[in-house]
């Protein structure tokens, strides 16, 4: 049985007293005992929430360098040592706005495996990729670094987000039957490198404008594990709402 996951990205909203109303406002909620709730706060706030105990906490990303001259950034270390359990890489802004390259990406993928931190590894096309029917190719080279290089047993722990840049913050959402035939291509790809048994276990959530209207078409896909949720996320009963929707 996979794993569902609603993670939110706060991405860089919420000032302190923003951000601890609606922690305070999730951690006081419950959710379906299947269901692992998950909020990345922007990164000054992670050791203020991390004793959550009714959400899990995730970073909205790592340094792939272990530690160092290296101003600005934080290391999984530093991560795991405040006992955070999961971190977004490879974001689609990260990749756009920072120039990460899929190499990059890995990198930090295994550097967050070595401190047991859950990589939330982000994959997706653009709107260009997809009207030039290149969208399955784009995928597949993204995820061409962590398929070919990291072990089965590495690889089992990872979670996998399909967020078409297209459909973030941008209103429009994949159409369900859309999101599903990339989600069952990744899970094959995923299957000829590792197998069926870690190919059935990791768990491929949809990301994009998905919200309460949506969610629950969405995650009755068969290959749709759960939701990134941007936007959406920010409101507390909109995200309960979505973790709600299975
Ligand atoms: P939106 O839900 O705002 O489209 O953002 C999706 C996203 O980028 C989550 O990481």
């Amino acid at each position: 049985m996979r794993k569902k996951i609603v993670a939110g990205n706060w991405k860089m909203n919420l000032n302190k007293s923003e951000a601890e109303i609606l922690y305070n406002d999730l951690e006081s909620k419950s959710y379906p005992d299947d269901v692992e709730a998950i909020i990345a706060p922007a990164s000054i706030y992670l050791d203020s929430f991390s004793n959550a105990s009714n959400v899990s906490i995730s970073s909205q990303d790592v340094s792939a360098n272990s530690n160092g001259a290296f101003t600005g950034e934080f290391s999984a270390e530093m991560l795991s040592s405040i006992n955070l359990r999961f971190a977004i890489v490879g974001h689609s802004e990260r990749r756009t706005f920072h120039k990460e390259t899929d190499l990059l990406i890995f990198q930090k993928v295994e550097m967050l495996l070595k401190y047991g931190i859950t990589p939330i590894f982000c994959c997706g096309e653009s709107l260009l990729d997809r009207e030039s029917k290149n969208h399955f190719n784009v995928v597949k080279s993204q995820l061409s670094q962590i398929l070919s290089k990291l072990s089965s047993e590495e690889f089992s722990k990872i979670v996998i987000a399909y967020e078409p840049v297209w459909a973030i913050g941008t209103g429009l959402t994949a159409d369900p039957e859309d999101a599903q035939e990339m989600h069952s291509f990744i899970r094959s790809l995923v299957f000829e490198a590792f197998g069926s048994e870690i190919s059935e276990l990791i768990s491929i959530l949809y990301g994009g404008s998905c919200k309460p209207s949506n969610a629950k078409e969405l995650f009755s896909m068969d290959d749709i594990d759960g939701g990134l949720i941007g936007g959406a996320s920010l409101d507390s009963e909109s995200f309960e709402a979505i973790i709600n929707s299975f």
